[in-house]
């Protein structure tokens, strides 16, 4: 069931004249989903989120959640709760006072008000915390106050921009699968803004990739990372290669292609890919997906190391392979591999796919 709809969204700001924040938006947002709009600064997730809680209304477009227009309708008619990037708790006041103030606007009676509070705490896991104030508490407990003050209305979809920025990498780690926990046991509708692509991959059923203003992708986790749909959702999402190579045939789902240094494979390539013989394809492969091997191994493509950088986990290399440069990441090198080294590479063709600019 699809709970929060965008119809070609956009949003033009007055004082930015003519280039639009969000330009023509289509996103569908099932029941329960945990959903993230990820992308660099400036591409317009908030003001995505924003007008999706409806302190910005679309210049043109509409949305819904289910079956009802709420395009026009103001954030306090939306049943939308918001977790902000700098928590926006008031100071001065307890954490109980904090977590009820929704409940306090909405005329919820006293008693109720108290056990709904004291409920949201546990779901936080701030039951003991209640009288404590604000000023009183670590940054990651303040993020889970501000997730209190957004769950205790239960409200229909819940908003997060960027809820983590401020903590540290550790915490900000075990807040994201809190956050989840939470979601999850709540089963409620969420829209999840963030610049970093780890921790979109981590969280999310699936994912919209924006850029100024447009969105690039929508998909789950796996589909962004092994079928980008261009070069820029290729490179924004982990790290990869993007090859321009010869097209020599075409079917209606691969491509095949002339590798540098020689040699012919066919990798997979969406539907509508529109590329024909004689032309160049631009084929996408992450560098953990390159094999390594011996200079003189059969059928690999020799290539001369330019860099490498032992990382702990893997061994990143920078090779030359005919002109290109190309990023390997390896768990096992060969003993002794060093700078100016020529080296066998394996691209394997599954591990291929097909890319738009
Ligand atoms: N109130 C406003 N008036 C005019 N322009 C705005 C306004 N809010 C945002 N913009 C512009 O709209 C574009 C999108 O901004 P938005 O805040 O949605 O980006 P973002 O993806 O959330 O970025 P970040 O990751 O830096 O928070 C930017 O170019 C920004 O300068
Ligand atoms: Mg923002």
């Amino acid at each position: 069931m699809i709970d929060v709809t965008l119809e070609s969204v956009s949003k033009r700001f007055a004082r930015t004249g003519d280039t639009a924040a969000v330009d023509d938006v289509d996103i569908a947002i099932g029941a329960g989903e945990f959903f993230t709009l990820l992308g660099p600064s400036g591409c317009g997730k908030t003001t995505t989120l924003r007008m999706v809680a409806g302190f910005y209304f679309p210049t043109s477009g509409r949305i819904r959640f289910g079956a009802e227009d709420v395009t026009r309708r103001p954030p306090n008619k939306r049943d939308t709760g918001m977790v902000f990037q700098n928590y926006a708790l008031f100071p001065h006041m307890s954490v109980a006072q904090n977590v009820a103030y929704g409940l306090k606007i909405r005329k919820v009676r006293r008693d109720e008000s108290r056990r709904r509070v004291a409920e949201a705490l546990e779901q936080v896991h701030l039951g003991g915390y209640a009288e404590r104030r604000i000023d009183e508490l670590s940054g990651g407990q303040q993020q889970r106050v501000a997730l209190a003050r957004a769950l205790v209305i239960r409200p229909r979809t819940l908003l997060l921009d960027e809820p983590l920025s401020n903590l540290d990498a550790k915490l900000r780690e075990e807040t994201r699968v809190e956050i989840r926990r939470i979601q999850r046991e709540a089963g409620i509708t969420s829209i999840y803004v963030t610049h970093d692509q780890a921790e979109a991959m981590a969280m999310s059923d699936r994912i919209a990739v924006m850029e100024s203003g447009r969105v690039q992708q929508i998909g789950t986790p796996q589909e962004i990372y092994h079928r980008p749909a261009n070069t820029f959702v290729a490179r924004f999402i982990g790290r990869s290669n993007v090859l321009t190579l010869p097209v020599v045939g075409a079917t209606a789902d691969t491509v095949t292609v002339t590798l540098p240094g020689g040699g012919q494979t066919t990798v997979p390539a969406p539907t509508d890919h529109g590329l024909t013989v004689g032309g160049t394809a631009l084929v996408s492969i992450r560098p953990e997906h390159i094999g390594l091997g011996a200079a003189t191994e059969a059928g690999a493509l020799s290539a001369r190391v330019t860099d490498l950088e032992f990382t702990g986990m893997a061994t990143h290399l920078t090779v030359d392979l005919a002109g290109e440069a190309v990023m390997v990441a390896a768990v096992d090198v060969p003993a002794g591999l060093a700078v100016g080294d020529q080296i066998g590479l394996r691209l394997p063709a599954n591990r291929m796919w097909v890319v738009r600019p």
